[in-house]
């Protein structure tokens, strides 16, 4: 059997979860892969239960899984507790503790949906690449000051720090990555200005002697955000580093047209962990509205990089451009001419589409 830890989190996490539990029973009842699901909290609603936005039998279960599906967490209710016990911190704990060191964020441009870009379709249209984030280092987890008093005036202050292993490990995944779709990585950092970004280029040009059939170039952060939006077709893989690839991999999402169909997988020592990229959106929480999509590729990620499953996953995937083509469409990519559908009714629809 094999092992899923489900961890629906908070707002929309628990409706979008449980409908890529749906799917993945249905697909499992197709291709016999053998699932077997277990719940764990996070966020918030572990917060209310225990205590602490994540337990340490949850940390452990994920563990011991053969990859963790993850909803979202946050919330208004727990942006005022200190930082230790808000949500986000579930986060953290999760990447650390089971070692999630690479994200990868695919985008991909549906045809059905180029309209909903708000950049032009010719400009968008068959570009598909995939940023690879490094994602337990950097800025997110170097030392920091949350208040101190210099000269008689508060400051505060982050720290980025990268070494060579960990710059080393991201990018040969990157380059094994890009070697299995198109052969182009670009690295992006701020070598103009960062030492830590001056370092992160000395070592990808060194990981890419080993790679002497993947094309490499660098490109400044600041004009790679340019760059995304000028012509998001002339990239293939992205590797950056923690806070860039946030930022990066927020903008390219309205490339593909509607961050709520945009998957992503965190790739681990321990075991890997997928997720949609958009939040939790308490706003239309329990509303039955929310898009599932996201959640249910990132359940096909999880079929082909954790369970090698490719068969399965590009199923669903299948599943997901027909439900799109045949014109099914939930709150956030409708427009008018299309059909309108709630989280439970374009999860039936994808089933039948298995
Ligand atoms: C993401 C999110 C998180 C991050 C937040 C929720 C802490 O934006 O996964 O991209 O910054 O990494
Ligand atoms: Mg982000």
């Amino acid at each position: 059997m094999k092992k899923i830890i489900v961890i629906p989190g908070d707002g929309i996490g628990q409706e979008i979860t449980a409908s890529a539990v749906t799917v993945l029973k249905q697909v499992d009842a197709k291709f016999n892969i053998g699932l077997e699901f277990e719940t764990r909290d996070a966020g918030g609603t572990s917060y209310e239960k225990f205590g602490t936005p994540l337990t340490d039998e949850a940390l452990d279960a994920c563990k011991r899984a053969d990859g963790v599906l993850f909803g979202a967490v946050g919330g208004k209710k727990w942006d005022s507790l200190p930082v230790h016990l808000r949500p986000e911190k579930a986060i953290f704990g999760l990447r650390k503790g089971l070692g999630l060191f690479a994200n990868l964020r695919p985008t991909k441009v549906y045809p059905e949906l180029i309209n909903s870009s708000p950049l032009k379709p010719e400009l968008v249209g068959g570009s598909d690449l995939l940023i690879v984030r490094e994602l337990v280092g950097g800025i997110y987890f170097g030392p920091r000051c949350e208040s101190e008093t210099k000269d008689g005036v508060e400051q505060a202050w982050d720290t980025e720090i990268y070494s060579v292993p960990e710059i080393e490990r991201i990018t040969r995944l990157a380059f094994e990555t890009a070697k299995l779709r198109r052969g182009k990585v670009t690295s992006v950092d701020k070598a103009n200005v960062l030492a830590a970004s001056r370092l992160w280029r000395k070592v990808v040009v060194d990981v890419a002697k080993d790679f002497p059939d993947v094309e490499l170039n660098h490109l400044y952060v600041d004009n790679a955000a340019m760059q995304l939006v000028l012509n998001p077709k002339q990239f293939d893989v992205i590797v950056t580093n923690n806070i860039f690839g946030d930022i990066l991999s927020d903008e390219a999402a309205v490339i593909g047209g509607s961050i709520g169909l945009m998957p992503s997988a965190s790739i681990g020592e321990l075991t890997s962990l997928y997720e949609p990229i958009h939040g939790s959106a308490p706003d239309i929480a329990g509303k039955g509205i929310a898009n599932p999509m996201g959640t249910i590729l990132s359940a096909a990620m999880l079929l082909r990089y954790s369970l090698k499953a490719d068969d399965a996953a590009k199923a669903i995937e299948r599943a997901i451009d027909r439900t799109l083509a045949d014109g099914y469409r939930t709150a956030d990519i409708f427009t008018d001419g299309f059909k309108r559908v709630g989280t439970d009714e374009v999860t039936d629809i994808i089933c039948k589409n298995l």
